[in-house]
């Protein structure tokens, strides 16, 4: 039985539709990430899932029971907001308490849950505290603690972390992941950032104006993206794309010529438009010119420590090839760049779908 279900969910805001019809099954415990660009429908599913915006049409399920007229609060769902403003003027522990409220539970049963998600999130020591008195990263944890204590079925996340510093959002990245693989709750958990979406997810849903453009765990989508818009999201910095024609059984793009690997001879046809992919690390600098190889110079270099990135131009193509840094060429050396055929995406251009098999 999966956790979360949609079948063919439309959102409309009006006469505009912004949610496309789409189908997801979300497992028990599993973490999900919908990513994708900004207004692609990522908060408005998220929202319908919660019972914060109705559904349009289709159907949603929530533990096997379709859920779309049921009441937020009676979803078995906690959500945590990008802006989880804390209330400033209450204690964490009165934050945490707050949630609880329209559950009128006992006192001791309130007291009970509270130090237990505390002391799951090392907030023990910080319940008499107010939010000013806390960091960033620990405020966060107050507002996921917040959502904790009504010990959800699933919890859901947009965007926690877009407040954060870049080295605190590393830190409470780390600490959603321990605390799922800990506690085994299923998540769905928004993002527009692919690093986030590759380190946390079991399965990861690309969005594309209110569509799904490809399910998959993050080896999938990126080593076998479905099309060109998957292929250049995922992987930084982006997969190189080189409009191609398939001549001769060789791929031919103004002065570059490829010859086509094995795996991709039975499914072109003479003359086709194809877009070769190919990311940074699929390229090398090679000594010897061979029939996948083609002159280049150099023309930025960016050293990252261990690699370095060269910014290649190659005719009229722009490439991008990460190599070692040890050894690496000057701005404005002529080099060779290799293409790994092993490494090689062929996409039709005029579908944008991938042809790898
Ligand atoms: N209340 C609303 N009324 C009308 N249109 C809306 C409303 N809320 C969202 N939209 C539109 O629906 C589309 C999807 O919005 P949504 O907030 O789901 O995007 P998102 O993927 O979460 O983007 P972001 O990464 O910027 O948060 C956008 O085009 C947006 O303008
Ligand atoms: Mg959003």
């Amino acid at each position: 039985m999966s956790a979360i279900t949609l079948r063919n969910v439309i959102k409309r805001y009006g006469a505009v539709e912004v949610v496309h019809g789409i189908d997801l099954d979300v497992e028990e415990g599993e973490f999900v990430v919908l990513l994708g660009p900004s207004g692609c429908g990522k908060t408005t599913t998220l929202r319908m899932v919660a019972g914060l915006e109705d559904v349009s049409d289709g159907d949603l399920s929530i533990g096997g029971a379709r859920v779309n007229e049921v009441a937020p609060k009676d979803r078995g769902v906690a959500m945590v907001f990008q802006n989880y403003a804390l209330y400033p003027h209450m204690t964490v522990r009165q934050n945490m308490e707050f949630s609880l409220k329209p559950l009128s539970l006992p006192a001791d049963e309130v007291a009970r849950r509270v130090d237990e998600v505390a002391s799951t999130l090392g907030l023990a020591e910080l319940l008499s505290r107010r939010p000013a008195q806390l960091s960033g990263g620990q405020r966060q944890r107050v507002a996921m603690g917040r959502a904790m204590v009504r010990t959800p079925d699933v919890f859901l996340f947009d965007e926690p972390l877009s407040n954060l510093d870049a080295k605190l959002r590393t830190q409470v990245r780390l600490e959603i992941a321990k605390l799922h693989n800990r506690l085994g709750t299923t998540v769905l958990y928004v993002t527009h950032d692919q690093v986030e979406a590759m380190t946390l997810a079991d399965k990861i849903v690309i969005m594309r104006d209110g569509h799904i453009e490809q399910v998959g765990t993050p080896e999938q989508v990126y080593s076998q993206p479905n099309n060109t818009f998957v292929a250049t999201f995922i992987g930084s910095p982006p997969m190189n794309m080189i409009p191609a024609r398939v001549r001769q059984g060789r791929l031919e793009a103004d002065g570059l010529l490829l010859s086509v690997p094995d795996r991709f001879k039975g499914v072109l046809a003479e003359d086709q438009a194809v877009t070769i992919g190919i990311r940074p690390n699929g390229l090398s600098l090679a000594k010897d010119v061979d029939h996948n190889t083609a002159p280049a110079r150099v023309e930025v270099t960016e050293y990252l420590g261990n690699e370095a990135l060269l910014d290649l131009r190659a005719g009229p193509h722009e490439l991008i090839a990460e190599v070692p840094a040890l050894g690496r060429p000057a701005p404005g050396a002529e080099v060779t760049v290799h293409f790994d055929p092993d490494a090689l995406h062929l996409f039709d251009t005029a579908s944008g779908d991938s042809l790898s098999l």
